[in-house]
């Protein structure tokens, strides 16, 4: 474990997609956003080593679920789909995977690569995982370490990122592990590995993350103990193939719950949300800020909690965003600063030095596109001061963040002129057919393809 091997060749694209935003407008209608992703890749994940046919309804057909689809027909897996978001996957069961005919290239999806490191260390064959710009990037020692000391035969480049080198083991041991920093995927990696791990595997959480894999694991069948904040399981055991219903994606939701609260005269309805509580600090923070979201006709959908939602415009105050809410909402402080930028006064993030290892520095590119539009933002080593104001018109790099070109996006609606957001491509890993959803509500936004 450990050794590591030179840096791969990084993929760059060289394309450059623009979003041309007209300032104002209101949001109205109804709409149901694309499936969840983290809840798409583990239908995948975990019905390609059940026992049996699982169904899926609601799949998010976004290049970072279909990465991690891809990846496992590539390991002999016949899944039928993605159509208009069902797919049936013929599940393998547990040792049922063959080794791919090459590097899995799981583009920019961290999700994939940490989930995919955990259960490929406990196969019986190698294989290499790779990815784009953006995730040949990230850090993966906080997978790589902890699944050493399981006895994996893992390996990242020198600066623990990807490619990931795998030799697959049948003699992974379980461990008891106090995750440094709060993370799910990390969590959903050591327990896919403890399938396969001789003994109880446990994982400790500084912080609460989102539950996905341990409700799946469970809807397959498979025993998960939890207590506190300690999750546990037991190698060896089956997973039964069931059916699985997507919600509509919390994260995506959120650009639109925040455009329609900052956009004077927006009254919006949002079909079948996932409301896991592990995923709703957006609505929290947002009300503690003012918003106006009614939470309608609670209901479970195949063991997650979802609800159609009601927002309608108002006037928000910056607050001090509760510490405990920030790995509830991690993934939403992209449209969260867009709301900060628009409320009365100032709003302050600390504890959320995570967000500066996402898709990418999602403190610093979110400061410099608020800054570049005429908000005072001052980005911190782990969060950012916004003081709400006026958003001017203006051009902003969205470095190939998905989230952050749809918040950019969504901060149009309270722009005094034109927003051209660079980059863009990438809204199709999270939220494909977005631009096409987001004008049939009232956005006016528009794509361009330049040249580099
Ligand atoms: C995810 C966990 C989060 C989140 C990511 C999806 C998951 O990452 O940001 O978009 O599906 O488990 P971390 O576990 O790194 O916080």
């Amino acid at each position: 474990m450990g050794a590591a091997v030179p840096e791969s060749e990084l993929t760059t694209s060289n394309e450059n997609l623009r979003f041309r935003v007209t300032p104002g407008g209101r949001l109205t209608g109804s709409l149901r956003v694309p499936g969840d992703k983290s809840i798409s890749h583990r239908s995948i994940i975990l019905g390609a080593v059940a026992e049996g046919t699982t169904r899926v309804s609601g799949f998010l057909e976004g290049e970072d679920s279909l990465a991690t689809l891809n990846a496992f027909r590539r390991m002999g897996v016949e899944i039928e789909g993605p159509d208009g978001g069902n797919l049936i996957v013929h599940g393998v069961g547990r040792d049922g995977l063959q080794a791919p005919n090459g590097p899995l290239d799981l583009g920019n999806s961290g999700t994939s690569m940490r989930l995919l490191s955990g259960m490929l260390s406990g196969q019986g064959f190698s294989v290499v995982l790779s990815g784009d710009a953006s995730l040949s990037g990230r850090p993966m020692r906080r997978v790589t370490d902890p699944l050493g000391l399981m006895g994996a035969d893992i390996h990242t480049t020198e600066s623990g990122t990807a490619p990931l080198w795998i030799h697959g083991s049948a003699c992974l041991k379980g461990i008891d592990y106090p995750m440094p920093v709060a993370s799910a995927q990390v969590k959903s990696c050591l327990l896919l590995a403890g399938l396969y791990a001789d003994g109880e595997t446990c994982v400790r959480e500084p912080a609460v993350t989102r539950d996905h894999t341990e409700r799946m694991l469970a809807g397959f069948g498979y025993p998960v103990r939890l207590s506190a904040n300690r999750i546990c399981l037991t190698g060896g055991g089956r997973l039964k193939a069931c059916n699985l219903e997507v919600p509509a994606d919390i994260s995506s939701a959120a650009f639109f719950l925040v455009g329609a609260t900052i956009a004077e005269g927006s009254e919006l309805l949002l079909e079948h949300v996932g409301m896991n509580p592990t995923r709703d600090g957006v609505i929290r923070i947002l009300r503690l800020m003012g918003a106006d979201i009614e939470i309608l006709d609670p209901r479970d959908a195949g063991g997650e909690p979802v609800a159609d939602l009601r927002v309608r415009a108002s006037r928000l105050k910056g607050i001090h965003i509760p510490q405990e809410l920030v790995p509830l909402a991690i993934d939403e402080f992209p449209a969260l600063f867009i709301a900060a930028a628009c409320a009365d006064g100032e709003t302050v993030l600390t504890g959320a030095e995570e967000l500066r290892v996402k898709e990418s520095d999602r403190i610093q590119v979110m400061a410099d596109g608020l800054v570049q539009l005429g908000i005072k933002a001052m980005p911190t080593a782990d969060g950012m001061r916004i003081r709400g104001g006026r958003i001017d018109g203006g051009r902003v790099d969205s470095h190939g963040d998905h989230r952050i070109a749809m918040s950019f996006a969504i901060a149009g609606l309270c722009a005094r002129g034109e927003v051209l957001i660079d980059d863009c491509e990438n809204v199709n890993t999270s939220f494909p057919g977005f631009l096409d959803l987001a004008s049939g509500i009232g956005l006016g936004i528009e794509q361009q393809a330049l040249e580099d």
